[in-house]
């Protein structure tokens, strides 16, 4: 086997002037980039939504998504006692009423009502599927091992929904402090994936 070799390491901090130190405080918001969702749970016919960008993929299939909920949240409660929640995916369009579902607890008001959201019957869970949003993935909880710890579900999708009208979505991906980006261009590249 031909040795690989050394990497040449050019003797200035942070690979050149460009780049600056960055407070670790401020790290997430480079990779907290996945669309923001708003996930909805249920319990004793009472709904409740909350805003949610802390979310990666984990297998494709049957789909299963981790997410951090804290348990600061009235939501974490609900999903933990439940363990059902719908993953709700906003547009833009929808940014003010997902900033405020996110500014705003359930424990007090009924978010659904207060931020003009319609919450309609899902068929695998009872949370609500959020009609606002272009797509809505029924969730069980297919792991809780890491939840007391780091308030980290594992969820399993077990039926997903899509506005097939919806073509090129605009959805939100926040970069930390209340600032969004908007999904853009889209670009096809050959991939091995169908
Ligand atoms: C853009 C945005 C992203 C958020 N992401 C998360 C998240 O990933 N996990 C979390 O626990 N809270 C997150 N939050 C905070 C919750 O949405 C917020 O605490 C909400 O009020 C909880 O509502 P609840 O008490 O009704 O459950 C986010 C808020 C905003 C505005």
């Amino acid at each position: 086997m031909p040795q690989a070799a050394p990497f040449v390491v050019h003797d200035r901090w942070g690979g050149g002037a460009r780049k600056r130190s960055l407070p670790l405080s401020r790290v997430y918001a480079l990779l907290e980039t996945g669309p923001v969702v708003l996930l909805t749970t249920a319990r004793d016919g009472r709904a409740n939504v909350m805003t949610m960008s802390w979310h990666t993929m984990m297998e494709f299939e049957p789909p299963l998504v981790g997410c951090v909920v804290s348990d600061r949240n009235y939501s974490f409660a609900l999903l933990k006692a439940t363990k059902e929640c719908v993953i709700n995916i906003p547009t833009a369009k929808l940014a003010r009423q997902v900033v405020a579902v996110g500014n705003s607890t359930g424990r007090r008001i009924d978010k659904f009502a207060a931020f003009g959201l319609t919450a309609l019957r899902a068929a695998r869970v009872e949370a609500p599927l959020v009609g606002e949003c272009y797509a809505s993935l029924e969730c069980r909880i297919a792991d809780a091992r890491l939840v007391a710890k780091y308030g980290f579900f594992i969820l399993e999708v077990v039926k997903a929904w899509i506005d097939p009208s919806v073509k090129a979505p605009a959805t939100l991906h926040h970069a930390g402090r209340g600032t969004f980006r908007v999904a853009g261009r889209t670009l096809r590249l050959p991939s091995r994936m169908k």
